[in-house]
């Protein structure tokens, strides 16, 4: 049975999309059964384009960020996830969240972690003028792009890089790790340790 993969989101959804390529070609052994968005965005679009379930919970429209929280966890554990891919969600996850889903829920982050943690981890790396950085995929724990390290890819930085032009190069190897780290965890190839 394929294993069923909720998707968290803000922007464009690009890996995201690239997931649901990724299943519906055979390459994961999963689905990509709904996609959440704290905001209206491109990627939800292209979600619903793929005819997969759609969820938008603005923080705004609560009363609360603890009911936020507590609506955001009940909706994805909804859906019954194997596995929950933070991919370019703007949104620090509450303990009860990654406590519900803990070694089931993965982030993609446009670093080499630990390097480069944040919000503008590709802006910070060109600022702080190194030769390469790259992508991380690793579990969610309580604490921000921090958890145990599941995989990475480098990325070399070109003298003329801006950060457009170099998000892009680490998107290019976001599209096939994520998928690969998809894949591994739902096989079981890969378990968060204890
Ligand atoms: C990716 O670079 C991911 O690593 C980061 O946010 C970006 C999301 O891009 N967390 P997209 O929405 O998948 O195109």
């Amino acid at each position: 049975m394929a294993g069923r993969i909720v998707v968290l989101i803000s922007g464009t959804g690009s890996n995201m999309e690239a997931l649901v390529g990724a299943c519906r070609r055979g390459d994961v052994p999963g689905e990509v059964v709904a996609v959440v968005a704290d905001r209206d965005c491109m990627g939800l679009d292209i979600a619903a384009g793929f005819d997969i379930e759609t969820v938008k919970l603005e923080p705004n429209d609560f009363s609360s960020r603890d009911e936020w929280n507590a609506v955001l966890r009940d909706k994805v554990a909804a859906f019954e996830p194997d596995l929950v891919v933070s991919a370019g969600f703007m949104r620090i996850l509450a303990p009860s969240f990654v406590d519900a889903f803990e070694g089931r829920a993965i982030n993609v982050h446009p670093s080499l972690l630990p390097a480069f943690s944040g919000a503008h981890a590709v802006r910070d790396a060109l600022a702080a003028g190194v030769k390469e950085t790259g992508t991380t995929v690793h579990f969610i724990d309580y604490d921000v792009d921090h958890g145990t390290i599941i995989a990475q890819e480098r990325v070399e930085i070109a003298a003329d890089d801006t950060v457009g032009s170099l998000h892009e190069r680490i998107k290019e190897r976001e599209h096939e790790l994520l998928p690969r780290v998809c894949r591994d965890l739902l096989q079981g190839k890969v378990r968060l340790p204890r």
